[in-house]
């Protein structure tokens, strides 16, 4: 078996009577990706993740992690899979301390390596001041923070979390994306997320899904190269100059992207024709200068990933 293929899904489908929540979904994952996992609510993602890590058994298909299926082995997958589910975690009662103590005993650690593995994991996560009081009177942000210390104490070789920044605030979500940054090269990391900026930050690969389906598997800059925005020509300028700015880009046969105006301020983006070889700023930049349009702000744009999210599941 190829030792850099961690996680395998083999036409894997979930039904709930009629409902078809994964249909069909077959990639492959190798050590070192960091794999984003989009899809619009209600699309698969948790149901996916669930199958994969063991709590919920596929109506057909499979899962393997390290070359263990999961239905077959799924003492052995587990061994191997570090899992942060969606919401709250389990046993609001107990504190993270008890918390992590009570996984790091079911995953059979004891001793010094159990206590080292605790301490780690809580200094990962900052968890230091909350230690000792309950999960369930835990800020959102704390909660989750526990749920991803639990999931990464027994440095699983695959960690497949589901929306790990939901809910942290902004200082946390660039915490917890370095520590994944740092976890990443000889794991294979899976993470839903409803935060695109998210996938620029911190995947190496994004799919996506909608209605159970898969509908991309590309890299983040590959899915940027799709927004109808990759490379387009943002214009700012002031509110009276709109209508003498959209008639000179007119002549000089670009096509409108998008258009808005803000209070005194007005927005353009615009694109060549399909095909065109010339230097989109210039000829912006000229098309001003011939209609007298002077103060206008150039910027060219990279593309948007919500515009192409949107694109690909619309209709979901
Ligand atoms: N146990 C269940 N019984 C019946 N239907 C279910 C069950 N679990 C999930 N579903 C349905 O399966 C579909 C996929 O749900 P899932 O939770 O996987 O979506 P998701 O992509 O994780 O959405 P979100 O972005 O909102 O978290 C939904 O229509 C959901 O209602
Ligand atoms: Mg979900």
């Amino acid at each position: 078996m190829n030792q850099d293929l961690l996680l395998d899904l083999q036409n894997l489908t979930k039904r709930f009577g009629r409902l078809t929540a994964v249909d069909d979904m077959s990639f492959a994952v190798t050590r070192g990706e960091v794999l984003g996992f989009l899809g619009p609510n209600g699309s698969g993602k948790t149901t996916t993740m669930r199958m994969v890590t063991g709590f919920l058994p596929p109506t057909s298909g499979s899962a393997s992690v390290c070359g263990h299926e999961v239905t077959r082995d799924p003492i052995e997958v587990k061994r191997r899979v570090g899992y942060l589910p969606e919401g709250a975690p389990l046993y609001g009662d107990m504190t993270p301390a008890e918390l992590l103590d009570f996984v790091a005993r079911v995953r059979g650690f004891a001793g010094p390596d159990k206590a080292r593995r605790m301490e780690k994991a809580i200094a990962s996560l900052m968890l230091e001041e909350v230690a000792h009081r309950p999960i369930e009177t835990l800020s959102k942000g704390f909660k989750r923070r526990v749920g991803i210390a639990q999931a990464i104490l027994h440095d699983p070789e695959v960690l497949i979390l589901d929306e790990p920044t939901d809910g942290l605030d902004p200082n946390q979500k660039h915490e917890v994306r370095g520590l994944l940054n740092e976890l990443a090269g000889d794991k294979a990391i899976v993470i839903s997320t409803h935060i695109l900026e998210e996938i620029e930050a911190l995947c190496t690969r994004t799919i996506v899904i909608a209605r159970g389906r898969l509908v991309a598997d590309e890299t983040p800059e590959a899915l940027l190269a799709r927004s109808a925005y990759n490379g387009a020509v943002r214009i700012r300028i002031g509110a009276e100059q709109m209508a003498d700015t959209v008639s000179v880009l007119t002549s000089a046969k670009l096509r409108f992207i998008d258009k808005s105006a803000l209070n005194s301020r007005a927005s353009l983006v615009v694109q060549f024709e399909d095909g065109d070889e010339r230097d989109l700023e210039a000829v912006v930049a000229n098309a001003l200068a011939d209609g007298n349009i002077g103060a206008a702000e150039i910027q060219r744009e990279r593309g948007r990933l919500d515009d192409v999210f949107r694109s690909l599941t619309a209709g979901s």
